[in-house]
């Protein structure tokens, strides 16, 4: 049994979270609130209840963010350490990136923006039980054209690194964890841009390393996108998906103590409503969301949006399938619907403006 304890993680966090803008121009996508935790420390969380207590993050876009936050992370009983690209180096370039601050022979990496359930001590199994170089978390998923796909022999060898195919010949895709031999992050090229899916895994394959798959169907989201983020918060309040932050505390909605809900207010389908945040009367919060510092006017009425700090939504008004960023105003009577983005900022006067990117 590999000993967790003797196992580093390092987990990916420098990217510039583009798809989910506004929300990422001024905060990293693993630090947004996701039900009421930014979404890294859920991760860190689960990663410290499987028994690893050494974390690297490999950080760049807004870097400073990270420690401040977490500091040496010694309030969640994990040792953190930080490495900083000065110029982003893609997934594979921060991997090689950190060796310097390994300690152990196994290497556990993480996407930072990827929200699962699976067992992380049976993907360590998996890679000790095969000997193997590398081994990657594969999860089954239903429709998996949208992703790389990863097809592996009887014996769990990966045959093949796909890239997104409307004619998938398996539904097993690259989940986003990987366990590494030290020795061969050392042999990732240093001090350039390198993914590791498109550059590091093909190599090691046509170089016959023991590169195997952990296959499972545990639960998984990649967050990347406003209508992933959104589920994935709500999965996490309902209990759909898991996570130590929230034991004994899933339902309907996750409320901060310090926020504020009037009298006959709704709030239902995993809704998140953060620190400081108000709720008007009569208002109808469904799946959606709020960041800190929210004002809700009375009867307005929200679904599947993601509400970020210090925006008010004026009385009455409908936000459906949107993204508000910082500080935005929406007045009252308002309706913008179908995947709109509303820029930090922006002040939507009163009166039943109607905006839908469907229209
Ligand atoms: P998009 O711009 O919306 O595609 O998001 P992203 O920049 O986060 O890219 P992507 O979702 O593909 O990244 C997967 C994970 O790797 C995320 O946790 C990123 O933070 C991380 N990541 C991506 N590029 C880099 C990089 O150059 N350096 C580091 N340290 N992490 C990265």
């Amino acid at each position: 049994m590999v000993n967790p304890a003797q196992t580093d993680a390092v987990i990916l966090v420098g990217g510039r979270g583009t798809r989910l803008r506004p929300l990422t121009n001024n905060t990293p996508k693993p630090m947004l609130p996701t039900a009421n935790y930014p979404f890294l420390q859920h991760l860190l969380a689960r990663i410290k209840a499987a028994g690893i207590t050494h974390v690297v993050l490999g950080t760049s876009f807004k870097a400073e963010v990270f420690e401040e936050y977490f500091g040496d992370g010694s309030e969640m009983g994990l040792e953190i350490e930080y490495v900083v690209e000065e110029e982003a180096l893609g997934t594979g370039g921060a991997i090689r990136n950190v060796y310097e601050k390994l300690r152990n022979e196994t290497v556990m990496v993480f996407n930072g923006d990827v929200l699962g359930d699976t067992d992380l001590l049976a993907v360590l199994g998996t890679h000790q039980d095969k000997n193997a170089d590398l081994t990657m978390h594969l999860v089954r998923v239903q429709d998996p054209r949208a992703f790389g796909c990863v097809p592996t022999d009887a014996d769990g060898k990966v045959l093949d690194f796909l890239e997104k195919t409307e004619d998938p010949p398996t539904d097993q895709i690259n989940a986003g964890i990987y366990v590494f031999r030290r020795e061969l992050i050392a042999e990732i090229p240093a001090g350039r841009v390198v993914s590791v899916e498109r550059e590091v895994f093909p190599r090691f394959l046509e170089d016959g390393r023991r590169f195997y798959g952990h296959v499972d169907s545990s639960y998984w989201r990649d967050m990347g996108r406003p209508d992933d983020f959104v589920h994935g918060s709500s999965d996490l309040v309902r209990g759909i998906a898991s996570s130590p932050l929230l034991d004994g505390r899933t339902g309907e909605a996750l409320v901060d103590d310090s926020a504020g809900v009037a009298a006959g207010v709704l709030l239902l389908g995993g809704t998140a409503v953060g620190r400081g945040s108000e709720v008007g009367a009569g208002a109808r919060i469904d799946g959606s969301v709020i960041f800190d510092g929210v004002t809700i006017e009375p009867g307005a009425r929200v679904k599947d949006s993601i509400i970020a700090s210090g925006v008010r939504i004026g009385a009455n008004a409908r936000i459906e399938n949107c993204v508000i960023g910082e500080g935005a105003q929406i007045g009252a009577r308002c309706e913008l619907m179908g995947g709109m983005r509303v820029w930090s900022g922006v002040s939507i006067p009163d009166n039943g403006v109607r905006f839908s990117s469907d229209a």
